[in-house]
């Protein structure tokens, strides 16, 4: 890590940042100009697309509850309560034809209604599944493992829906342990353009809180009762000598 950079923002960039610029510049390979939705904007991974997809020059759109909304415009974004809105329609509203990249965080059916926001050959980046959760923890009785199959099958249905319905849209997977395994060196290089851009402040990670590692727990159920903005950081207590 370079020296003189705050630790819980660089923190932030390793996954949640990688995780935004790996989708916006490799899965969606998006180009200025072009309009994009984000959904979750508010959270971890929807704030990071926000920021590097503004200095990418993005028309940029953000599903998020009323409590995310302040921070998805002032990140650049133009934000769409899902709890109030139905986003399909709002984005036909607002865009006419669609967008050219979503960005799906939900997972389950929700990328099936996320691929009806589309224009025509525009992609779905699926890589979460924040609504097979409940309180922070699987809303189904299966095992993670159980889970983590079944998810897999259903994006394979989606994939290949994608392909064979009229409207040449595309629904890609993307997964950061996959391409992190398969392409190290890319890994590598996309940490250190990311430390880069926080080095010269064009990026800004937003900390909701700082917890000491010790009280993991209470962070994990403020995770879990939702409406955090930015990220939660974990800090490890100083080992005194
Ligand atoms: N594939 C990968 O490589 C990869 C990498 C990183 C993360 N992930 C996954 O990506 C997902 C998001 O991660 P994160 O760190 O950004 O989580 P996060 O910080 O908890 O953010 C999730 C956001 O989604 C919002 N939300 C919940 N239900 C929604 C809905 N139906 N429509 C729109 N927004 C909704 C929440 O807002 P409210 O609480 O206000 O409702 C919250 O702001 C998780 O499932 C995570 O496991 C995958």
């Amino acid at each position: 890590m370079p020296s003189g950079l705050d630790a819980a923002e660089a923190v932030s960039l390793v996954l949640n940042y990688v995780t935004a610029y790996q989708m916006l510049h490799c899965s969606a390979k998006v180009r200025r100009g072009q309009r994009v939705l984000i959904h979750g904007a508010a959270g971890g991974v929807g704030s990071a697309i926000l920021q590097l997809g503004c200095l990418a020059g993005l028309e940029m759109y953000g599903t998020c509850s009323s409590r995310g909304a302040s921070a998805v415009s002032d990140l650049g974004g133009i934000p769409i309560d899902y709890q109030q809105l139905d986003f399909v329609k709002e984005i036909h509203r607002l865009t006419g034809e669609g967008v050219d990249a979503i960005f799906d965080g939900i997972g389950g059916t929700h990328i099936w209604r996320s691929r009806k926001a589309l224009g025509l050959g525009g992609t779905v980046v699926a890589y979460g599944l924040t609504s097979s959760l409940r309180g922070g923890r699987l809303a189904s009785a299966r095992s993670g493992r159980r889970h983590r199959f079944r998810e897999i099958r259903i994006f394979g249905l989606y994939i290949a829906g994608g392909w064979l319905l009229p409207g040449r849209k595309r629904v890609v997977p993307y997964s950061i342990q996959w391409l992190k395994r398969l392409r190290p060196a890319m890994f590598r290089q996309d940490l250190i353009a990311l430390f880069d851009l926080l080095q010269q402040q064009k990026i800004k990670p937003l900390i909701a809180q700082q917890f000491p590692l010790a009280e993991a727990r209470q962070a994990h159920e403020l995770l879990g009762n939702g409406g955090v903005t930015g990220k939660i950081v974990l800090v490890p207590q100083r080992v005194v000598a």
